[in-house]
């Protein structure tokens, strides 16, 4: 794990040295500050040396502006390395994120992904710049003070001593406790996110189900879960701070009843009385550094893993060695292809499918929910790859081709397919960047989009809500169509892509396609009859097998399936569960 995020920290090298080099720098300037000012009690105020004042006064002014100095530089440098590791980090991820296949993004939530970008990288981030500040100066500043104040005095750095391994007893306990509360802490915030996540990204649903009191209380179970959580961590935390002042104090008091003993029998000077209280500060102080440092890191250690996760996913769909990049045509053949989405299901999806389609080919695609008729389609351009098997286009093994490549000429309109945040036109350029108007225009006359779009007062150029919530079903539906006929396909897949739209213009795009792109093979997936009468076959799907192949007249004579689709559908009633 530290392999794989050291890797992202490289290019920040300097600034993860030099970040601790002037946090030395700082610590040291601090600790001969104190050294200074019992010189100037001792030798100037207790002998009236106004010169020795002035010029150690000059110095420790020196010291401590440089010393300033440091600590500026090492913040600088820190918040360089640690923000450029976030960076780093976080655009790896996106960039694996966008390599990932279906099945890649079936296993993980988009909350989780979500989480994972932003509040895990930012620990990480904070936790780096603990790591490069706090980690050298805290320890250092606790040997350099502890080291001056039993050259001072070895009676009264005894008391220091048992100090610290007093609290660091202490603290270890509290942290230990705290880590426990902290590592479900982030289990809770998945959940948090999710719950925002999905009642957000489907307010509308929400709305129209009139959930929202059941959303609110499963928000608020969410919230009140991570508030319980935090309270108990943080306030556990918060006992660090009374710790901290009973030992500084006790100290203090140690010190000074010994410190005054020693000085009336002449043992120790007032001077280093002074510095020795000094020192008890800065090892006190850096103690307590230290047990926040430790918080932070194991804190994070929860992030790193599962940032590690996402950055070392592999996509299983990548390109072939020697990627062919022309298909020959829109022949499709499946060569008893059998597919499920988890390797160690149970059933198949779709089992043995054999099935030969010929470019040019118009084919209709129905049975019931749930059958395989996506999937089955999936599998054409590669959106998922066949467990046993292969798929054949244009006469070779879909594997065999660059990916751009078979997308760009297999275009699927997905059954649940989305418009992005832009101008109808942007949406259009989405299936080919450099088309010119004139195909874009072409392409929505083809999906009959072209009639609404000019009703629209800003036309081709109106704007597109995020998820398209500004046009209709029936609307997304015609132009994410038009979206993918701009790509100029060999092989055209519509899984339910007309299912909003009424009849009429459903028959009216069906017949441009026959008209205008004979050559394109046409895979056309739909509950309707009517959406797939006409075709040149139509295939039935039944429980992940091919039940009935061959031409509407054929399959009426012989495909018990699909003749009863057929009764309830033109007697009117029912539809295709629940036949009439
Ligand atoms: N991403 C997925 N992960 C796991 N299982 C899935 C996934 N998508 C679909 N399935 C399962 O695969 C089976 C076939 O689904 P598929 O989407 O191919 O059906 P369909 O015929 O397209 O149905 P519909 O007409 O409702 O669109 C179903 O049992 C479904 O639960
Ligand atoms: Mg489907």
């Amino acid at each position: 794990m530290l392999k794989t995020l050291a890797g992202y920290i490289k290019e920040f090298k300097t600034a993860s040295i030099l970040t601790p080099v002037f946090m030395l720098l700082e610590v040291v300037m601090e600790t001969v500050i104190p050294l200074m000012m019992a010189s100037i009690i001792d030798r100037g105020v207790e002998v009236g040396d106004i010169r020795h004042i002035y010029q150690m006064g000059g110095l420790m002014v020196l010291t401590a502006g440089f010393s300033l100095f440091a600590g500026i530089m090492g913040g600088k440098y820190g918040a360089r390395a640690s923000t450029g590791f976030a960076r780093n980090l976080r655009k790896a991820m996106y960039e694996n994120i966008q390599t990932f296949s279906f099945s890649n993004i079936d296993k993980y939530s988009t909350a989780g992904l979500i989480t994972r970008l932003t509040t895990d990288v930012t620990n990480i981030q904070n936790a780096y710049q603990m790591l490069l500040r706090m980690c050298t100066r805290a320890p250092a500043s606790l040997i350099c003070a502890m080291a001056m104040a039993f050259f001072i005095n070895v009676r009264i750095a005894s008391i220091y001593l048992l100090a610290v391994i007093v609290l660091a007893i202490c603290l270890g306990l509290l942290v230990t406790r705290t880590m426990k509360y902290f590592d479900q802490v982030f289990k809770k915030y998945d959940g948090l996110n999710a719950s925002i996540q999905e009642n957000v990204s489907a307010i509308r649903v929400v709305k129209a189900y009139v959930r929202e009191k059941h959303e609110k209380s499963k928000f608020t179970e969410a919230s009140g879960n991570l508030y319980r959580m935090f309270v108990k961590a943080e306030s556990l935390i918060a006992l660090n701070s009374p710790l901290m002042q009973f030992t500084v104090y006790s100290c203090i008091l140690g010190i000074s009843w010994l410190g005054a003993k020693m000085i009336v029998s002449s043992q120790l000077t007032t001077g280093n009385l002074s510095s020795l209280l000094a020192y008890c500060m800065n090892i006190l102080m850096s103690l307590m550094m230290l047990s926040f440092v430790f918080v932070m890191l194991t804190m994070s250690v929860a992030s790193a893993r599962r940032i590690v996760e996402v950055l070392e996913e592999q996509a299983d769909i990548t390109n072939p060695q020697d990627p062919v990049y022309e298909i020959k045509n829109g022949d499709i053949c499946f060569d008893h292809v059998s597919f499920s989405y988890k390797q160690d299901a149970r059933e198949m999806v779709l089992k043995d499918i054999n099935l030969t389609i010929r470019s040019g080919e118009t084919i209709g695609i129905i049975g019931g929910t749930g059958t395989g008729k996506s999937s089955l389609v999936n599998l054409i351009s590669r959106l998922y790859d066949v467990s046993e098997g292969r798929v054949l286009v244009g006469g070779r093994d879909v594997r065999e081709y660059d990916l751009d490549t078979l997308r760009n000429q297999v275009a699927a309109v997905l059954q649940n397919n989305v418009l992005f945040s832009g101008t109808i036109l942007d949406n259009l350029r989405w299936g080919d960047r450099e088309a010119t108007m004139e195909e874009c225009i072409y392409a929505c006359q083809l999906a009959c989009a072209d009639e609404f779009i000019d009703k629209l007062p800003k036309g081709y150029e109106t704007y597109i809500e995020q998820g398209g919530t500004n046009v209709s079903g029936g609307q997304k539906q015609r132009l994410c169509i038009a979206r993918a006929l701009l790509k100029k396909p060999k092989i055209l897949i519509l899984d339910d892509s007309t299912s909003a739209v009424d009849t009429a213009t459903d028959g009216k795009i069906r017949r441009a396609f026959d008209q205008k792109i004979p050559g394109t093979t046409k895979l056309i997936i739909a509950q309707r009859i009517t959406s797939v009468q006409n075709a040149d076959r139509i295939i039935v799907m039944d429980e992940g097998q091919i039940n009935g192949f061959g031409t509407h007249e054929e399959l009426l004579k012989s495909n018990e399936i699909y003749r009863d689709v057929y009764d309830s559908q033109t007697e009117g009633s029912g539809d295709f569960d629940q036949p009439a």
